[in-house]
């Protein structure tokens, strides 16, 4: 039975997302994350080796080897112009997209490129930049899916105090009002925040993002506070302006398991998975058109302890990143998603993977669980797998190759790996 008959709508959003920051939108009067890139690009090529915890544990061994140079490489810690998105480069990589069948591109609008300076004016050359990718998607069949904010700030706005302070709240949803006027109706799909969860806990709990403090409970809290309210008021405000927008955000969810029926063990994943998935969604979703939704962990956890005993997941494959491959743990994160009775978009999900080795499997599989989960009961509306092209990966740098498409960082050369072809065969035997 093809995958068709088994139930995947003719509308149904087959894409790829990015984020501007990540693919080379950086020019302009300079964002917080260039400031963080020029203080710790050293220190953090230094302080690469293959212990250090990539999310998962240490590296796998084999691809230690592989990317060691690179990653003791003070320069792969600086963005730069990336995959060369500001340079023009998005038009290649829509081409590609549209080759392939894809039929959603997701990225980010970012305010440190658009409003550079504090609550001024927008840079017309900027806005006209992403209102110019918006049309060029639309005009090859592409629905352009925007994210509003995704782990960057214009440098301004982190010396105003960022995401602790409250006035964001105001500011941000003013910013949003602006934007999607200008926008005048060409976006269909807005996405306001970008994992509100991985933002705090990088950010406030482990210190390894802006503004790096570490076990900062308070400062977490007020964080996760404003960023809850900036995404309703912003929602609020979008669907003022235009109420035919389908408007979210990106919340990151993980599938958390029991290693066994030891009472330790589930009441270990009961706290564990509230600390992952609970903090944020259940305040956002009535905001919420549809449930943006990026997945990426599976988390077995052994004992009480939410900081011990995770991703013990003996025996699966693992990704460059050392992450666990377990397309399974979609279907259970989507199954957990039904009792909000919206529509879901998963917005991210994807691999590091450079050789290109897992990714075609990964999302063969990963599109059959998602039939499954459809098949009992999960509105899943849309598939956008993380990343239409090579990008940088924030703290760890250019080395992790996320893309459908390569890219050669000297040349902009592109290549499309065998596993996006086979990604487009797939949308194709079901579109
Ligand atoms: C983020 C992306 C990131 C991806 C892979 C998500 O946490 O939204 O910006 O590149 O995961 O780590």
């Amino acid at each position: 039975m093809s995958e068709r008959e088994l139930g995947f709508p003719k509308n149904f959003l087959w894409g790829a997302a990015t984020a501007g920051h990540q693919v080379g939108d950086n020019v302009n009067g300079g964002s917080d994350w260039n400031r963080f890139e020029e203080l710790n690009a050293a220190r953090l090529a230094h302080e690469a080796e293959p212990d250090k915890d990539y999310g998962n544990g240490p590296l796998p061994q084999d691809v230690w080897q592989r990317v060691a140079t690179e990653a003791k490489d003070p320069r792969n810690y600086i963005s730069g112009e990336g995959a060369g998105w500001w340079r023009g480069y998005w038009q290649k990589d829509l081409d590609i997209a549209a080759d392939l069948g894809l039929k959603a591109v997701r990225f980010s609008i970012e305010r440190a490129q658009v409003q550079p300076t504090p609550n001024s004016e927008f840079d017309p050359v900027a806005l006209d930049r992403y209102k110019k990718l918006i049309q060029g998607a639309k005009e090859r069949g592409i629905e352009p899916v925007a994210t509003l904010f995704h782990f960057v700030n214009p440098q301004w706005v982190a010396e105003g105090g960022g995401w602790e302070n409250p006035d964001i709240v105001d500011n941000f949803q003013k910013y949003v009002g602006q934007l999607v006027r200008e926008l005048d109706g060409e976006v269909s799909y807005f996405l306001t925040v970008n994992e509100p969860e991985v933002y705090t806990l990088q950010g406030w709990l482990l210190g390894e993002w802006l503004p790096q403090k570490t076990n900062d409970l308070r400062g977490a809290f007020k964080v996760r506070k404003n960023l809850i309210e900036a995404h309703k008021r912003s929602f609020d405000a979008i669907k003022e302006i235009d109420d035919t927008t389908s408007v979210s955000a990106a919340v990151n969810l993980s599938h958390v398991e029991a290693k066994s029926r030891k009472i330790s063990d589930r009441v270990g994943k009961v706290i564990t998975q509230k600390l992952s998935n609970g903090m944020f969604l259940p305040k956002m979703v009535d905001h919420m058109d549809y449930v943006g939704m990026n997945q990426y962990m599976h988390n077995v956890k052994r004992g009480i302890n939410p900081q011990t005993g995770l991703f013990q997941n003996e025996g699966e494959p693992r990704s460059d990143f050392g992450w666990y491959l377990n397309p399974e743990s979609l279907y259970h994160v989507l199954m957990g998603l039904k009792k909000y009775n919206k529509p879901i978009i998963i917005t991210e999900h994807g691999l590091a993977d450079a050789t290109d080795q897992n990714r075609a499997w990964f999302i063969r599989e990963s599109v059959n669980q998602i039939l499954s989960a459809r098949a009992d009961g999960a509105d899943v509306r849309g598939y956008l797998h993380w990343s239409l092209v090579d990008n940088f990966e924030w703290d760890k740098g250019k080395w992790p190759r996320f893309g459908l498409i390569g890219v050669d960082y000297e040349t902009q050369e592109r290549t499309v790996r065998d596993s996006a072809k086979e990604y487009a065969r797939i949308i194709k035997s079901v579109g």
